[in-house]
């Protein structure tokens, strides 16, 4: 299978980001709502088979000394094929220059990151945005 990755914008198909949200789990987020968040983002790569846009990632980051990794999310047909793994590998040589790179793992994919290298910071917090929130990032394994 032939898997194309780009770090641009050009040609990103806001519609098809905002629904590997959404078929992910992860609520409706409209698609001007995404493209100006990911107009924020440094580095970015988007995975696509035949044309057709299957998953991204982004980072998010001060320009000097801290970077986050977010939004990682592959379409559920295309999972298991190496794409976010990557996608996450392309994405930390692009934060080598900084002194910290983090992110947050969503439920029950702490194994994804652990087997990638990434570990588990025990200091780290997050402020409870929702009941559902606290409840999952509280019961994360
Ligand atoms: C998590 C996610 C990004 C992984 O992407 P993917 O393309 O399916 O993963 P890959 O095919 O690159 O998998 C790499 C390895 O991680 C393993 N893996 C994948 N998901 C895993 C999980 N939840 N727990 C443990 N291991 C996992 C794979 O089995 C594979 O192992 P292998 O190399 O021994 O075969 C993808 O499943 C996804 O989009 N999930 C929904 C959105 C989401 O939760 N994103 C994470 C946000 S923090």
């Amino acid at each position: 299978m032939n898997i194309q990755y780009r770090n641009t914008f050009e040609e990103v198909d806001w519609n098809q980001v905002s629904k590997i949200f959404e078929v992910n789990g992860w609520g409706a987020r409209p698609p001007e709502k995404v493209k100006a968040a990911f107009q924020k983002s440094s580095f970015m790569r988007f995975a696509y088979i035949e044309g057709q846009l299957v998953g991204m990632g982004r980072t998010i980051d001060d320009g000097v000394y801290y970077a986050w990794v977010v939004d990682l999310a592959i379409l559920p047909e295309f999972q298991g094929l190496g794409i976010g793994s990557t996608i996450l590998k392309e994405l930390e040589k692009d934060l080598e220059p900084f002194i910290s790179t983090m992110l947050t793992a969503a439920p029950g994919k702490s194994g994804f990151y652990e087997k990638l290298g990434w570990i588990k910071q025990s200091a780290a917090y997050i402020w409870p945005r929702s009941e559902k929130q606290k409840r999952e990032f509280t019961d994360n394994c």
